[in-house]
Protein backbone atom coordinates (compact mmCIF):
# COMPACT_ATOMS: atom_id res chain seq x y z
CA UNK A 1 0.00 0.00 0.00
CA UNK A 2 1.55 3.43 -0.92
CA UNK A 3 1.17 6.28 1.14
CA UNK A 4 -1.92 8.11 -0.40
CA UNK A 5 -3.74 5.03 -0.42
CA UNK A 6 -2.55 4.50 3.25
CA UNK A 7 -4.13 7.82 3.99
CA UNK A 8 -7.01 7.24 1.98
CA UNK A 9 -7.78 3.79 3.64
CA UNK A 10 -7.28 5.69 7.38
CA UNK A 11 -9.78 8.36 7.13
CA UNK A 12 -12.40 5.02 5.75
CA UNK A 13 -11.39 3.55 8.56
CA UNK A 14 -13.47 5.67 11.11
CA UNK A 15 -16.73 4.85 8.41
CA UNK A 16 -16.37 1.05 8.17
CA UNK A 17 -13.67 -2.03 8.99
CA UNK A 18 -10.12 -0.81 8.47
CA UNK A 19 -9.40 -4.80 8.34
CA UNK A 20 -11.55 -4.98 5.06
CA UNK A 21 -10.44 -2.13 3.60
CA UNK A 22 -6.66 -2.65 4.03
CA UNK A 23 -7.17 -6.16 2.92
CA UNK A 24 -9.24 -4.58 -0.48
CA UNK A 25 -6.42 -2.06 -0.99
CA UNK A 26 -3.97 -4.86 -0.95
CA UNK A 27 -3.00 -6.32 -4.49
CA UNK A 28 -3.17 -9.98 -5.17
CA UNK A 29 -1.41 -12.51 -6.84
CA UNK A 30 -0.88 -12.31 -10.12
CA UNK A 31 -0.23 -15.17 -12.94
CA UNK A 32 3.60 -15.51 -14.10
CA UNK A 33 3.87 -18.25 -16.25
CA UNK A 34 7.30 -20.75 -15.67
CA UNK A 35 9.64 -22.10 -17.97
CA UNK A 36 12.76 -22.82 -15.57
CA UNK A 37 13.48 -26.61 -16.67
CA UNK A 38 12.91 -27.92 -13.08
CA UNK A 39 8.84 -26.53 -14.06
CA UNK A 40 8.99 -28.75 -16.99
CA UNK A 41 10.25 -31.41 -15.82
CA UNK A 42 7.81 -31.29 -13.01
CA UNK A 43 5.11 -31.07 -15.77
CA UNK A 44 6.31 -34.23 -17.66
CA UNK A 45 6.47 -35.86 -14.90
CA UNK A 46 2.95 -35.25 -13.51
CA UNK A 47 1.58 -35.99 -17.17
CA UNK A 48 3.82 -39.01 -17.48
CA UNK A 49 2.56 -40.21 -13.82
CA UNK A 50 -1.26 -39.49 -14.55
CA UNK A 51 -1.26 -40.90 -18.36
CA UNK A 52 0.20 -44.05 -16.50
CA UNK A 53 -2.39 -43.94 -13.92
CA UNK A 54 1.27 -44.44 -11.40
CA UNK A 55 -0.47 -43.72 -8.20
CA UNK A 56 2.90 -44.52 -6.55
CA UNK A 57 4.66 -42.05 -8.41
CA UNK A 58 2.25 -39.25 -6.65
CA UNK A 59 5.11 -38.31 -3.73
CA UNK A 60 7.50 -37.91 -6.48
CA UNK A 61 5.56 -36.11 -8.71
CA UNK A 62 4.50 -33.87 -6.15
CA UNK A 63 7.99 -33.11 -4.74
CA UNK A 64 9.01 -32.38 -8.33
CA UNK A 65 5.90 -29.78 -8.42
CA UNK A 66 6.07 -28.42 -5.55
CA UNK A 67 10.14 -27.28 -5.98
CA UNK A 68 8.81 -25.73 -9.07
CA UNK A 69 5.97 -23.65 -7.55
CA UNK A 70 7.87 -22.84 -4.54
CA UNK A 71 10.80 -21.72 -7.33
CA UNK A 72 7.68 -19.15 -8.82
CA UNK A 73 4.48 -19.30 -6.67
CA UNK A 74 2.65 -17.38 -9.39
CA UNK A 75 1.75 -20.26 -11.63
CA UNK A 76 -1.63 -21.34 -11.89
CA UNK A 77 -0.67 -24.70 -13.72
CA UNK A 78 1.81 -25.49 -11.23
CA UNK A 79 -1.12 -24.80 -8.01
CA UNK A 80 -4.10 -26.39 -9.63
CA UNK A 81 -1.50 -29.79 -10.76
CA UNK A 82 -0.72 -29.75 -6.95
CA UNK A 83 -4.39 -29.66 -6.22
CA UNK A 84 -5.03 -32.58 -8.67
CA UNK A 85 -1.98 -34.65 -7.47
CA UNK A 86 -3.82 -33.89 -3.71
CA UNK A 87 -6.82 -34.78 -4.73
CA UNK A 88 -5.85 -37.77 -6.67
CA UNK A 89 -3.71 -39.37 -3.54
CA UNK A 90 -7.29 -39.05 -1.54
CA UNK A 91 -9.81 -40.45 -4.47
CA UNK A 92 -7.64 -43.45 -5.17
CA UNK A 93 -6.89 -44.11 -1.34
CA UNK A 94 -8.64 -47.91 -1.54
CA UNK A 95 -5.35 -48.53 -3.11
CA UNK A 96 -3.63 -48.04 0.14
CA UNK A 97 -4.03 -51.02 2.67
CA UNK A 98 -5.31 -49.15 5.57
CA UNK A 99 -5.37 -45.48 4.32
CA UNK A 100 -3.69 -43.71 7.81
CA UNK A 101 -5.88 -41.46 8.89
CA UNK A 102 -3.14 -38.25 7.83
CA UNK A 103 -4.88 -39.03 4.16
CA UNK A 104 -7.25 -36.26 4.89
CA UNK A 105 -4.12 -34.04 4.46
CA UNK A 106 -4.44 -34.33 0.99
CA UNK A 107 -8.37 -32.84 0.89
CA UNK A 108 -6.89 -29.69 2.76
CA UNK A 109 -3.89 -29.24 0.93
CA UNK A 110 -5.82 -29.90 -2.59
CA UNK A 111 -8.17 -26.82 -1.48
CA UNK A 112 -5.11 -25.24 -0.56
CA UNK A 113 -3.89 -25.36 -4.07
CA UNK A 114 -6.91 -25.39 -5.96
CA UNK A 115 -8.05 -21.85 -3.87
CA UNK A 116 -4.40 -20.39 -4.91
CA UNK A 117 -5.56 -21.60 -9.02
CA UNK A 118 -8.48 -20.27 -8.76
CA UNK A 119 -6.82 -16.92 -7.76
CA UNK A 120 -3.94 -16.59 -10.26
CA UNK A 121 -6.62 -18.24 -13.58
CA UNK A 122 -9.54 -16.99 -12.69
CA UNK A 123 -11.16 -17.87 -16.07
CA UNK A 124 -10.49 -21.51 -15.43
CA UNK A 125 -14.11 -23.40 -14.60
CA UNK A 126 -12.17 -26.28 -14.13
CA UNK A 127 -10.27 -25.49 -11.18
CA UNK A 128 -13.16 -23.64 -9.45
CA UNK A 129 -15.18 -27.30 -9.75
CA UNK A 130 -11.94 -29.10 -8.53
CA UNK A 131 -11.76 -26.08 -4.98
CA UNK A 132 -15.41 -26.59 -5.08
CA UNK A 133 -15.09 -30.14 -4.52
CA UNK A 134 -12.31 -30.16 -2.22
CA UNK A 135 -14.19 -28.00 0.00
CA UNK A 136 -17.37 -29.85 0.48
CA UNK A 137 -15.21 -33.44 0.64
CA UNK A 138 -13.25 -30.82 3.76
CA UNK A 139 -16.47 -29.85 4.80
CA UNK A 140 -17.69 -33.12 4.71
CA UNK A 141 -14.74 -34.59 7.09
CA UNK A 142 -14.68 -32.31 9.44
CA UNK A 143 -18.76 -32.11 10.15
CA UNK A 144 -18.80 -28.42 9.02
CA UNK A 145 -22.42 -28.12 7.66
CA UNK A 146 -21.73 -24.34 6.78
CA UNK A 147 -18.63 -25.30 4.72
CA UNK A 148 -20.92 -27.59 2.75
CA UNK A 149 -23.29 -25.32 2.09
CA UNK A 150 -20.85 -22.53 0.95
CA UNK A 151 -19.33 -25.54 -1.38
CA UNK A 152 -22.49 -26.45 -3.11
CA UNK A 153 -22.36 -22.67 -3.99
CA UNK A 154 -19.56 -22.98 -5.04
CA UNK A 155 -20.02 -25.94 -7.04
CA UNK A 156 -23.33 -24.32 -8.68
CA UNK A 157 -21.58 -21.11 -9.77
CA UNK A 158 -18.58 -23.67 -11.36
CA UNK A 159 -21.51 -25.02 -13.07
CA UNK A 160 -22.61 -21.84 -14.12
CA UNK A 161 -19.41 -20.96 -16.04
CA UNK A 162 -19.04 -24.80 -17.58
CA UNK A 163 -21.67 -26.94 -17.85
CA UNK A 164 -20.61 -29.48 -19.69
CA UNK A 165 -17.61 -30.43 -17.16
CA UNK A 166 -19.04 -29.29 -13.81
CA UNK A 167 -22.26 -30.90 -13.87
CA UNK A 168 -20.33 -34.28 -13.98
CA UNK A 169 -17.28 -32.79 -11.40
CA UNK A 170 -19.72 -31.18 -9.23
CA UNK A 171 -22.19 -34.31 -8.57
CA UNK A 172 -18.96 -36.90 -8.59
CA UNK A 173 -18.20 -36.23 -4.95
CA UNK A 174 -22.13 -36.67 -3.88
CA UNK A 175 -22.09 -39.87 -5.34
CA UNK A 176 -20.66 -41.65 -2.19
CA UNK A 177 -24.37 -39.93 -0.18
CA UNK A 178 -27.45 -41.81 1.06
CA UNK A 179 -29.48 -43.00 -2.45
CA UNK A 180 -32.49 -41.22 -0.62
CA UNK A 181 -30.96 -37.94 0.05
CA UNK A 182 -31.51 -34.71 -1.52
CA UNK A 183 -28.31 -34.34 -2.94
CA UNK A 184 -27.49 -37.67 -4.69
CA UNK A 185 -30.99 -36.75 -6.23
CA UNK A 186 -29.90 -33.47 -7.26
CA UNK A 187 -26.15 -35.00 -8.40
CA UNK A 188 -27.78 -37.41 -10.72
CA UNK A 189 -29.97 -34.73 -12.42
CA UNK A 190 -26.56 -33.11 -13.25
CA UNK A 191 -25.14 -36.36 -14.76
CA UNK A 192 -28.93 -35.76 -16.92
CA UNK A 193 -28.53 -32.50 -17.24
CA UNK A 194 -24.76 -33.10 -19.12
CA UNK A 195 -26.22 -35.83 -21.33
CA UNK A 196 -28.79 -32.97 -22.76
CA UNK A 197 -25.84 -30.59 -23.11
CA UNK A 198 -23.53 -32.99 -24.94
CA UNK A 199 -26.46 -34.50 -26.96
CA UNK A 200 -27.54 -31.11 -27.84
CA UNK A 201 -31.19 -31.83 -27.26
CA UNK A 202 -33.61 -33.83 -24.50
CA UNK A 203 -32.29 -37.31 -23.58
CA UNK A 204 -34.96 -40.23 -23.22
CA UNK A 205 -34.10 -41.23 -19.29
CA UNK A 206 -35.59 -44.68 -20.14
CA UNK A 207 -34.00 -45.42 -23.22
CA UNK A 208 -30.72 -43.21 -22.65
CA UNK A 209 -28.76 -44.81 -25.77
CA UNK A 210 -25.93 -42.59 -26.62
CA UNK A 211 -25.39 -43.94 -30.60
CA UNK A 212 -27.53 -40.87 -32.23
CA UNK A 213 -24.85 -38.48 -30.91
CA UNK A 214 -21.81 -39.65 -31.48
CA UNK A 215 -20.98 -37.43 -34.82
CA UNK A 216 -21.53 -34.53 -32.56
CA UNK A 217 -17.88 -35.21 -31.15
CA UNK A 218 -15.51 -32.13 -31.34
CA UNK A 219 -11.94 -31.30 -29.22
CA UNK A 220 -12.74 -27.85 -28.80
CA UNK A 221 -14.98 -25.13 -26.81
CA UNK A 222 -17.13 -26.40 -23.65
CA UNK A 223 -18.40 -29.37 -25.86
CA UNK A 224 -15.17 -30.88 -25.39
CA UNK A 225 -15.56 -32.15 -22.11
CA UNK A 226 -17.96 -34.73 -22.94
CA UNK A 227 -15.38 -36.41 -25.45
CA UNK A 228 -12.19 -37.79 -25.05
CA UNK A 229 -9.29 -35.98 -25.64
CA UNK A 230 -5.51 -36.12 -24.89
CA UNK A 231 -5.88 -34.72 -21.54
CA UNK A 232 -8.68 -37.59 -20.62
CA UNK A 233 -8.50 -40.35 -23.30
CA UNK A 234 -11.40 -42.44 -21.79
CA UNK A 235 -13.02 -39.81 -20.47
CA UNK A 236 -16.74 -41.23 -22.44
CA UNK A 237 -16.05 -44.27 -21.20
CA UNK A 238 -15.55 -42.67 -17.74
CA UNK A 239 -18.34 -40.85 -17.10
CA UNK A 240 -20.91 -43.71 -18.59
CA UNK A 241 -19.57 -45.91 -15.50
CA UNK A 242 -20.19 -43.64 -13.14
CA UNK A 243 -23.35 -42.26 -14.33
CA UNK A 244 -24.01 -46.51 -14.88
CA UNK A 245 -23.28 -46.95 -11.25
CA UNK A 246 -25.74 -43.94 -10.00
CA UNK A 247 -28.35 -45.52 -11.53
CA UNK A 248 -27.67 -48.64 -10.16
CA UNK A 249 -27.67 -47.38 -6.67
CA UNK A 250 -30.75 -45.97 -6.79
CA UNK A 251 -32.21 -49.23 -8.31
CA UNK A 252 -32.45 -48.90 -12.10
CA UNK A 253 -30.16 -51.54 -13.04
CA UNK A 254 -31.98 -51.87 -16.26
CA UNK A 255 -31.44 -48.09 -17.41
CA UNK A 256 -27.80 -48.75 -15.93
CA UNK A 257 -27.68 -50.82 -18.40
CA UNK A 258 -28.11 -48.99 -21.43
CA UNK A 259 -25.74 -45.83 -20.14
CA UNK A 260 -23.10 -48.86 -19.30
CA UNK A 261 -23.49 -49.60 -23.09
CA UNK A 262 -22.90 -46.54 -24.23
CA UNK A 263 -19.37 -46.69 -23.27
CA UNK A 264 -18.38 -49.54 -25.56
CA UNK A 265 -19.50 -46.87 -28.48
CA UNK A 266 -16.35 -45.11 -28.31
CA UNK A 267 -13.93 -45.89 -31.24
CA UNK A 268 -11.36 -46.48 -28.76
CA UNK A 269 -13.48 -48.61 -25.77
CA UNK A 270 -11.31 -51.63 -26.61
CA UNK A 271 -8.07 -50.23 -25.46
CA UNK A 272 -9.68 -49.01 -22.34
CA UNK A 273 -7.58 -50.40 -19.34
CA UNK A 274 -10.68 -50.41 -17.25
CA UNK A 275 -13.24 -52.14 -19.82
CA UNK A 276 -13.37 -55.04 -17.27
CA UNK A 277 -14.69 -53.10 -14.66
CA UNK A 278 -17.53 -51.80 -16.93
CA UNK A 279 -18.22 -55.94 -18.37
CA UNK A 280 -18.14 -57.13 -14.57
CA UNK A 281 -20.51 -54.26 -13.79
CA UNK A 282 -22.97 -55.22 -16.69
CA UNK A 283 -23.00 -59.11 -15.81
CA UNK A 284 -23.94 -58.28 -12.22
CA UNK A 285 -25.87 -54.63 -11.83
CA UNK A 286 -28.89 -56.29 -10.32
CA UNK A 287 -27.05 -57.81 -7.71
CA UNK A 288 -24.51 -54.34 -7.19
CA UNK A 289 -27.83 -52.30 -6.09
CA UNK A 290 -27.45 -53.37 -2.88
CA UNK A 291 -23.38 -53.29 -3.11
CA UNK A 292 -23.20 -49.84 -4.07
CA UNK A 293 -25.42 -48.59 -0.87
CA UNK A 294 -22.12 -49.91 0.47
CA UNK A 295 -18.26 -49.72 0.78
CA UNK A 296 -16.11 -52.49 0.03
CA UNK A 297 -12.57 -53.59 -0.46
CA UNK A 298 -13.51 -54.56 -4.14
CA UNK A 299 -13.29 -52.54 -6.69
CA UNK A 300 -16.34 -54.50 -8.79
CA UNK A 301 -18.81 -53.73 -5.91
CA UNK A 302 -17.81 -50.14 -4.97
CA UNK A 303 -19.06 -46.88 -6.77
CA UNK A 304 -16.78 -45.82 -9.25
CA UNK A 305 -15.54 -43.22 -6.93
CA UNK A 306 -14.55 -45.39 -4.44
CA UNK A 307 -13.22 -48.78 -6.35
CA UNK A 308 -9.21 -47.75 -6.00
CA UNK A 309 -9.75 -45.89 -9.65
CA UNK A 310 -11.64 -43.12 -9.30
CA UNK A 311 -9.37 -40.59 -11.61
CA UNK A 312 -7.56 -43.25 -13.94
CA UNK A 313 -10.72 -44.86 -15.07
CA UNK A 314 -11.05 -41.69 -17.44
CA UNK A 315 -7.22 -40.27 -17.25
CA UNK A 316 -4.42 -43.26 -17.96
CA UNK A 317 -4.14 -44.42 -21.58
CA UNK A 318 -2.28 -47.53 -21.15
C1 LIG B 1 -15.43 -38.89 -16.10
C2 LIG B 1 -14.03 -38.69 -16.40
C3 LIG B 1 -13.14 -37.95 -15.44
C4 LIG B 1 -12.88 -38.26 -14.12
C5 LIG B 1 -13.49 -39.34 -13.27
C6 LIG B 1 -11.87 -37.32 -13.70
N1 LIG B 1 -11.54 -36.49 -14.73
FE1 LIG B 1 -10.04 -35.16 -14.78
N2 LIG B 1 -10.72 -34.38 -16.50
C7 LIG B 1 -11.72 -34.93 -17.27
C8 LIG B 1 -12.01 -34.05 -18.38
C9 LIG B 1 -13.06 -34.24 -19.45
C10 LIG B 1 -11.13 -32.96 -18.26
C11 LIG B 1 -11.07 -31.70 -19.15
C12 LIG B 1 -10.26 -31.90 -20.36
C13 LIG B 1 -10.10 -30.62 -21.13
O1 LIG B 1 -9.91 -29.56 -20.52
O2 LIG B 1 -10.15 -30.69 -22.35
C14 LIG B 1 -10.30 -33.22 -17.08
C15 LIG B 1 -9.28 -32.42 -16.67
C16 LIG B 1 -8.32 -32.83 -15.74
C17 LIG B 1 -6.98 -32.30 -15.60
C18 LIG B 1 -6.36 -31.24 -16.51
C19 LIG B 1 -5.93 -29.96 -15.90
C20 LIG B 1 -5.13 -29.14 -16.88
O3 LIG B 1 -4.16 -28.50 -16.46
O4 LIG B 1 -5.43 -29.11 -18.08
C21 LIG B 1 -6.39 -32.99 -14.58
C22 LIG B 1 -4.98 -32.83 -14.08
C23 LIG B 1 -7.37 -33.93 -14.06
N3 LIG B 1 -8.53 -33.82 -14.80
C24 LIG B 1 -7.17 -34.80 -12.99
C25 LIG B 1 -8.20 -35.57 -12.42
C26 LIG B 1 -8.13 -36.20 -11.12
C27 LIG B 1 -6.95 -36.14 -10.18
C28 LIG B 1 -9.31 -36.87 -10.94
C29 LIG B 1 -9.78 -37.64 -9.75
C30 LIG B 1 -10.03 -36.90 -8.54
C31 LIG B 1 -10.10 -36.68 -12.16
N4 LIG B 1 -9.39 -35.87 -13.01
C32 LIG B 1 -11.32 -37.29 -12.43
C33 LIG B 1 -12.36 -36.14 -17.03
C34 LIG B 1 -12.32 -36.81 -15.80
Amino acid sequence: MNIKTGIAVSAFCLLTSCEDLAIHFTPTKKPIASHSKLAEKAEHFFWDTLHQGKYDNISTSTKLLLAAYLENPNDPLLAAHLGFLHIWKITERQRIANPPPEIVDDIILAKKYFADAVELQTNDARFLGFYGDSEMVEGSIFHDKRQQTKAYFTLKNAIHQWPQFNYFTAGYVMTTLPKQSEHFQTALDWQWSTLDLCAQTKINHNNPDFSPYLNLETQVGPQRACWNSWIAPYNFEGFFLNMGDMLVKQGDWKTAITLYKNATLMKNYSTWPYRKLLENRIAHAKENVENFQHSSASPDKSMMINSGYGCVACHQNK
